[in-house]
């Protein structure tokens, strides 16, 4: 065993895997950039009190799973386990809101949570979020929506579901609350669970186990005691989910992990994961900027686990980073071609052909082993005769066929056969 190792529950990622890593980041930020989002670089550790506050003291993800430390001048900062509370902080204080509305904004990066390891859990975890601030339009519920669906889509996956509720507002709730808590107290249900039903009472309805489930058939549901307000701005946003065409199951049971939520509320599951099967969730939270300290503005958001969509995809077998690592592979035959082999390879490379060359005197059978490992479609081979007519060969990785060009055209022709592959 190496001397070092990764921090428990820490995923690394490293080629070939990497390449797909980076597919579906990109996949999955593509479809915010195209509705107009802008990217923010947010810090990776904040104050303490922004995640107790913005978060929620009693979720797990604040009480129980936060990495916190006091840093050298006696301050208490955390890694930020999620990216909400950040953005919210960034735009107050940056006065983002004090221009045009909505402020929309996209961010991708690494979030930490001390869970307890497993397959598709980690303590590092990746995600691509965003989150709009700033209007209460209910087709602004649509649009998040609808762009995580479709980023689940670009990369080509099928095999998942949108679950979708709405969770009320400071007026609806807490009468909903004491409908639920009443409720629980009739259940037989055990000390921890029921010091849960008085602190957190929603969470219980998230009790995997079948005693507990088995109970809660009747368990009054928040869809069914939303104030006027509610009720329409989930019609309206179950209007223009049909108008985006996009597929949800109703889901009054649905709890979050994260205490901000209000209103519209989601969650899509990829059913090949087994149990950590949420690839990304969201939702409205009107309140959070407000008690952060800002304006009283509306906000809605999601995150995505990047970690978790690359497992769905394997598990669906996509083949998401169906390009290698390089296009060409250039194969120097003796010293004077490796002179020449460097100014092709920094030129391919200056045309953004993607390029790497055999190093070391491995002769044109390692070379050519080399090159086929590589996975480059192109092997352009330079030999003392090319070095004499300055020229280069041209091999075809698919077909074997071989053409010689002049060293002048070599940019052109390698990038002519490229585009004719669609590689390019
Ligand atoms: P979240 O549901 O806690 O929401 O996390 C979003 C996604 O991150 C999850 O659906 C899951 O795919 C991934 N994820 C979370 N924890 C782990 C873990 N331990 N290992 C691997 N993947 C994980 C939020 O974080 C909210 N900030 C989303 C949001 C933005 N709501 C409004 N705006």
């Amino acid at each position: 065993m190496a001397e070092f190792q990764a921090p428990k529950g820490v995923p690394e990622y490293f080629p070939p895997r990497s390449s797909a890593f980076l597919a579906v980041r990109e996949a999955l930020a593509h479809p915010a950039r195209c509705a107009g989002y802008g990217y923010i670089e947010l810090p990776v550790f904040e104050d303490t009190s922004l995640f107790v506050r913005g978060v929620g003291e009693s979720t797990d993800v604040v009480s129980k799973e936060m990495y916190t430390f006091l840093d050298r001048g006696g301050r208490s900062l955390s890694l930020r386990p999620e990216g909400t509370a950040g953005v919210m902080r960034s735009i107050v204080e940056n006065r983002l809101d004090k221009g045009a509305l909505p402020v929309k904004l996209w961010y991708a990066g690494p979030f930490f949570r001390a869970e307890r390891p497993q397959h598709g859990r980690y303590r590092q975890l990746q995600q691509v979020g965003l989150e709009a601030v700033g209007s209460d339009d209910p087709a602004l519920d649509a649009e998040v929506i609808a762009v995580a669906d479709e980023a689940y889509r670009r990369l080509g996956l099928s095999a998942y579901r949108l679950d979708l509720t709405s969770l009320g507002c400071a007026e609806c709730r807490p009468a909903y609350r004491e409908q639920l808590m009443a409720f629980l107290e009739r259940c037989d249900l055990d000390a921890a669970t029921r010091e849960r039903a008085a602190s957190n009472p929603l969470r219980v309805l998230d009790d995997k186990r079948e005693s507990v489930q088995a109970q809660l058939v009747d368990v009054p549901v928040m869809v069914d005691a939303l104030c006027e307000a509610c009720s329409t701005h989930y019609d309206a946003v179950r209007e223009f989910l049909r108008d985006a065409s996009v597929e949800w199951s109703e889901a009054p049971r649905l709890v979050r992990g994260l205490d901000y939520y209000t209103r519209t509320t989601f969650e899509f599951t990829h059913e090949m994961l087994g149990a950590q099967s949420g690839i990304g969730g969201g939702g409205r939270y009107d309140g959070l900027m407000e008690s952060l300290g800002g304006a009283s503005l509306s906000g809605i958001g999601f995150g995505l686990g990047t970690d978790r969509t690359l497992l769905a995809c394997e598990a669906e077998g996509l083949d998401v980073a169906a390009d290698g690592l390089v296009d060409v592979f250039v194969v120097p035959i003796g010293p004077a071609a490796r002179r020449v082999a460097v100014g092709v390879a920094t030129q391919l490379r200056g045309a953004g052909i993607r390029v790497d060359m055999a190093y070391g005197d491995r002769g044109l059978k390692g070379s050519m082993k080399a090159a086929d490992r590589s996975g480059a479609p192109l092997v352009v081979v330079i030999g003392d005769d090319e070095v004499q007519s300055s020229s280069a060969q041209i091999k075809n990785m698919a077909d074997g066929a071989q053409e010689t060009v002049t060293l002048e055209s070599l940019v052109a022709d390698v990038g002519a056969r490229l585009s004719q592959k669609g590689t390019l």
